[in-house]
């Protein structure tokens, strides 16, 4: 399959071409104010099952609904009045809500859970989309299954390309990470994925305890948000010898780096998390074999969302490169890539 880029700068040219492959029960990649999403018809599971097939995603891992108005909410999920709440405040916006789903939710959808994750975007590209569409959208991060998630167009293409129809390219994402993932049960608010909601966002609505519960979120799972090289924290001492390794750095000079790269030189969050997955790509572009990462000082804000996916871009390379300030391996795995 040929994978065809629109730019969403064609006046409304996108909008009919992405609506005819939905229609037509393709998906489709689409821009949203996080990263970029792989779209299907949420209430088509032929479509959606195209999207577990071109992710290579596994199936009990289940997926976001985009809705295209809230007037779809009772349709699929009941909602208490701390989600009616929380809706009002940060909708269109980054905050996921997993609530009780209706019948008409099919099963690949939630991967048979009696929960379906909801969520209305923000980005213009997408909403014009899934509003002329009528339907929701199921649609989770256009990567394959346990890479990092595409904050452009052209980091689609180098995951998808040929096994998807069409890219709408709509410019690099706002936030840059992953929505906020609450889920609400018994008037209680649990926080299973950091994003751009903080937690003391939440807060100021009810306390946020934090989900145990991972069976329900397998994103919390290590094997996510991993680049190709292997990839450490940094323990401030200069990388091993004969390694060529890059450096993902706050405020270090990072002189015995082969590449030094930045995620905000005004240490500012909302740049980092912007930045973060864009500048775990260029290292792994750049071809070092080990990636280390200069942890941020702990603050509040967008630190926990941030420091949330290094350290699991951290943990999911672990298996694949001997433990950083050890002996290297004679033969030292210079990919580590999984495809
Ligand atoms: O910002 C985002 O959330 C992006 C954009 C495209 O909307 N989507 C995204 O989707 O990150 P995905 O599939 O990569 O991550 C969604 C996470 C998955 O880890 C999935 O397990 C979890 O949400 N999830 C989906 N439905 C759920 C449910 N019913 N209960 C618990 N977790 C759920
Ligand atoms: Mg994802």
């Amino acid at each position: 399959m040929k994978t065809h880029v629109v730019s969403a700068e064609t006046g409304g040219k996108y909008i009919e071409e992405a609506v005819r492959w939905l229609v037509e029960g393709e998906i489709v990649a689409l821009p949203t104010e996080t990263v970029y999403g792989l779209a299907a018809d949420a209430l088509n599971p032929v479509a959606c099952a195209r999207i577990f097939e071109a992710k290579e995603r596994p199936l009990y891992d289940p997926l976001i609904v985009h809705l295209p108005t809230t007037d779809w909410l009772a349709s699929l999920c009941t909602f208490p009045l701390l989600a009616q709440r929380l809706i009002e405040t940060f909708w269109p916006g980054p905050l996921t809500l997993v609530l009780p789903r209706t019948p008409m939710v099919p099963d690949i959808v939630t991967a048979g859970q009696d929960t379906v994750a909801v969520r209305i975007s923000a980005h213009p590209v997408f909403q014009k989309v899934v509003q002329r569409l009528e339907r929701p959208l199921a649609a989770p991060s256009a990567n394959r299954f346990g890479r990092i998630s595409p904050t452009r167009a052209v980091h689609v293409l180098s995951e998808l390309n040929g096994r998807i129809p069409l890219v709408v390219d709509g410019g690099p994402c706002l936030h840059g990470i992953e929505s906020t993932i609450v889920s609400l049960r018994d008037g209680h608010l649990f926080l299973h994925r950091n994003g751009p909601i903080t937690r003391e966002e939440l807060e100021a609505f009810s306390p946020v305890q934090d989900s145990s519960e991972t069976r329900i979120v397998p994103g919390s799972l290590g094997s996510h948000y991993a680049p190709k090289t292997p990839c450490q924290f940094w323990d401030g001492t200069p990388p091993p010898s004969g390694i060529r390794a890059g450096l993902l750095a706050w405020r270090a000079s990072g002189e015995d780096f082969a590449v030094v790269v930045y995620l905000s030189r005004r240490r500012d969050l909302r740049e980092a998390a912007a930045r973060l997955y864009a500048s775990l790509r260029r290292l792994d572009e750049y071809g070092v074999e080990l990636i280390l990462v200069e942890r941020l000082p702990k603050q509040g804000g967008l630190w926990a969302a941030i420091m949330e996916r290094l350290t699991k871009a951290t943990l999911a390379s672990r298996k694949c490169f001997f433990s950083y300030g050890q002996t290297p391996p004679l033969k030292y795995p210079s990919s580590g890539r999984r495809s």
